[in-house]
């Protein structure tokens, strides 16, 4: 199942002035595609995830855009029609979902209710012998369905999400921030889980999370967030060997590596990113941009193309400005 979000507009509309979370976002991903949605905590990314689902917490609004599933125009359907295609087109596992579960219902009763609410042919046996096989999938023993969730550790409490999430049989799955709370080797089985779905299942999958090294592992594609806006989007290899945009080139050196020397001192990206409510004209980045010039605090750089397959916006990257530090590329070769 493919997924085409074109310029997408969400805003948190307040008394004290509309948060402009999701600002004109276009991608596409292809069906049977993995693609990491990378970017800082408050940058729109779970807003971006909920719109698709039509599951905006108040006062979330789409103003504009259109939320293309196959042929299918998600963004205009009504509340009925989208209950429909909810869970059995298109699943998502929640920012902290693993701490979601009941803790009273045993872990069986809650996968299966999310069944035979949207299948009314499924009987509650069939409901039960699916979950035990969707066990087996994510690694855990189907015997220990009907446990309660504090039976489960960490791990098993998000593997027990990413079962409720593929109750349905969905095609296409949201992860946000799957491992945030898990530690790292369980981080791990978790990721490989999600890329044994892709594989496997032929699920197309959109990891959200803000830590861009998880995308390396487990995605083809990746799409870098900053302020509500899509700045660079491209294969994970091309995105860590050539990065455009300032921003993206500044995320990719702050991550460790071990070819680095063990003095290294990390690359940060000085300042804060910019209250939403009120975010800075032109390039969002612009206040914290060491190229930044006159047309960048006017003008928006549009994403445009600047190899195949790969697209970054920023006046540098079109070449509408110029600057002789500026080159594609991590920061630390040109040092
Ligand atoms: N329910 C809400 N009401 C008002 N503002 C919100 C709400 N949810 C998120 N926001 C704001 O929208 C912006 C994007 O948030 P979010 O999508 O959660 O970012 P991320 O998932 O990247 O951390 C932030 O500025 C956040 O404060
Ligand atoms: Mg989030």
């Amino acid at each position: 199942m493919s997924l085409k979000v074109e310029n997408l507009v969400v805003y948190y509309c307040m008394r004290r002035g509309d948060c402009k979370a999701v600002e004109d976002v276009t991608f596409e991903i292809q069906a049977g595609d993995s693609v990491g949605l990378v970017g800082e905590s408050g940058c729109g990314k779970s807003t971006v995830a909920f719109a698709i689902l039509r599951m905006l917490p108040e006062p979330g609004e789409i103003m504009g855009g259109h939320i293309l599933l196959d042929d299918v125009d998600i963004a205009t359907l009504d509340p009925e029609e989208m209950r429909n295609f909810r869970w059995t087109q298109i699943a998502m596992v929640f920012q902290g979902a693993m701490n979601a579960l009941n803790p009273i219902l045993r872990v069986s009763d809650q996968i299966t209710e999310a069944m035979l609410r949207h299948d009314s042919e499924l009987t509650k046996d069939e409901a039960k012998e699916k979950t035990k096989d969707l066990f087996k999938l994510v690694g855990m023993d189907p015997d220990r369905i009907d446990h309660y969730p504090f039976e489960f550790s960490g791990g098993m409490k998000q593997r027990a999400m990413i079962v409720m999430a593929l109750a349905c049989d969905p095609k296409f799955l949201i992860a946000d921030e799957p491992t945030t709370a898990l530690d790292v080797t369980v981080q791990a089985q978790i990721m490989a889980l999600l890329q044994k779905l892709v594989a496997e299942l032929g699920i197309t999958l959109m990891l959200i999370t803000h830590d861009l090294s998880v995308v390396a592992e487990t995605c083809n594609n990746v799409f870098i967030m900053y302020a509500g806006k899509i700045v660079e989007t491209g294969a994970v290899l091309e995105i860590f060997q050539h990065p455009w945009h300032p921003y993206a080139q500044g995320l990719i050196s702050s991550i460790p590596s071990i070819e680095k020397s063990s003095d290294q001192t990390l690359a940060s990206i000085p300042g804060s990113p910019p209250n939403l409510l009120d975010p800075p004209p032109g390039c969002r980045f612009h206040p914290r941009c060491k190229f930044v010039q006159d047309l960048c605090k006017t003008e928006d750089p549009p994403l445009l193309d600047v190899s195949p397959g790969h697209r970054a916006a920023c006046h540098l990257a079109s070449g509408r400005i110029k600057d002789d530090k500026w080159a594609p590329g991590k920061e630390e070769g040109k040092r």
